[in-house]
């Protein structure tokens, strides 16, 4: 046997991409609070984003049926040819507009979508731009594949939204593309459609490629105010360089199921299959089947029935978060979250929140998990929790301030 010298003390080689990736403050917020909740206190929710339903029975069904049957080998890396039809179905009959089932690719979640399209675009020395706030992961998956997040500061004057304006200014010759999410997370904002428009046309011509996370388009508001929903598929040349992420998380309520799709440019394939093959070999087989039924028409009823409710919260929450002190300059439109102003209630949305956790036993997210943009001035209310729990909150909260 060699001698293998001990090295002392031993250390583990820990890559140094780990230091660009910050942890979730959103699941600091839930230790504590799962610290009260040992302690008999009864906590109410409105930090975590994830719809308070379960898939629709139709769904449930399915899953049931898929497992008799045994259903649950490897599938194709790309996904089933029947749920890549059926979502080109549903673009079909939501949006109007056909999308050809063959640039439709399922995934693990909006998440193995994200990492997917990422990793194919970019790599070490490459930039991407933002909005600054933002989900998270999202500049965290850049960090991992070897790329620059490129933050941009969005205030509410612009939605919280990206400007073909700023895009312009901060493009450079490093830049590859941007990401941006409609409606966003943690703002509930969608982009006004002129506006992504004028952003597809810079992209387009700077020869980059333009994703937009849609995981939260199906919970859109105010559509009576012929405020109809559009998809950035819907984009003049869309298949050129417009790449769309959604999944069944949220609208359809699976989160835990990890399944979602994104929508790409043909050239793009080749590349997404062989990476879909090494890291995840397919989506899982069985979420798959079940998720065929959500396209049903009883499923879809149910998902509307969902959505009407989630708006009422949503109408409910506005005005009385404003009677509380918060400000919120641009009203949500979609998701299921509100990003209020604190200045008018303390100096740190962080120290805020904390105070309502203690006190008031409500538990929401300090805006320092979304960005570097005033974080401090922000707060993410989720409105995924029962309208008698919200009311309850909101008076918990009156309470304390
Ligand atoms: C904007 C946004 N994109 C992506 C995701 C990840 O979703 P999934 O569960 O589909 O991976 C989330 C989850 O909260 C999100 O808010």
């Amino acid at each position: 046997m060699p001698f293998i010298k001990r090295v002392d003390p031993f250390k583990l080689p820990i890559a140094s991409r780990n230091a660009l990736i910050a942890p979730f403050q959103v699941m600091e917020m839930m230790k504590t609070a799962s610290q009260w909740q040992m302690a008999g206190e009864d906590v109410i929710h409105m930090s975590i984003g994830e719809p308070d339903f379960t898939a629709p029975p139709s769904v449930q069904q399915a899953l049931l049926q898929a497992v008799a049957e045994g259903k649950t080998a490897y599938t194709p890396a790309l996904g089933i040819p029947s749920l890549r039809e059926a979502i080109a179905q549903f673009y079909q009959d939501r949006f109007n507009i056909w999308v050809d089932p063959a640039r439709i690719v399922i995934t693990a979640g909006a998440s193995g979508a994200m990492l997917l399209g990422l990793a194919t675009l970019v790599g070490q020395g490459d930039e991407v731009l933002l909005p600054d706030p933002s989900y998270p992961c999202n500049r965290h998956f850049i960090a991992v594949v070897g790329a620059t997040a490129k933050l941009l500061a969005c205030g509410p004057e612009q939605r919280f939204q990206l400007t073909a304006t700023q895009l312009t200014s901060h493009w450079s010759e490093k830049t590859r593309g941007v990401l941006i999410a409609s409606p966003s997370n943690p703002t509930g904002t969608t982009i006004a459609w002129p506006e992504l428009q004028a952003i597809q046309e810079e992209v387009i011509k700077r020869n980059g490629f333009l994703m937009v996370d849609e995981i939260y388009q199906g919970l859109r508001y105010e559509q009576t105010l012929g405020n109809t929903p559009k998809s950035a598929l819907s984009l003049e040349q869309a298949d050129q360089n417009v790449i769309v992420l959604n999944s069944f998380s949220k609208y359809f309520n699976m989160t835990g199921w990890r399944l979602g799709w994104m929508v790409l440019p043909s050239v793009m394939l080749p590349n997404i299959e062989k990476l879909a093959q090494n890291l995840f070999i397919c989506p899982s087989a069985l979420a798959q089947q079940a998720a065929l039924a959500c396209f049903r028409t009883d499923s879809l009823a149910i998902y509307e029935t969902r959505r009407l409710q989630f708006e009422q919260r949503r109408n409910y929450l506005l005005p009385a978060l404003a009677s509380l002190g918060f400000k919120i300059p641009v009203a949500p439109d979609g998701a299921f979250y509100i990003y209020a102003d604190t200045s008018a209630l303390a100096p740190s949305s962080e120290t805020l929140a904390n105070r309502l956790l203690d006190n008031a036993k409500v538990c929401i997210v300090p805006g320092k998990d979304f960005g570097f943009a005033a974080p401090e001035q922000y707060v993410r209310f989720s409105y995924a929790t029962s309208l008698a729990r919200l009311e309850e909150a909101v008076e918990r909260m009156r309470r304390v301030l």
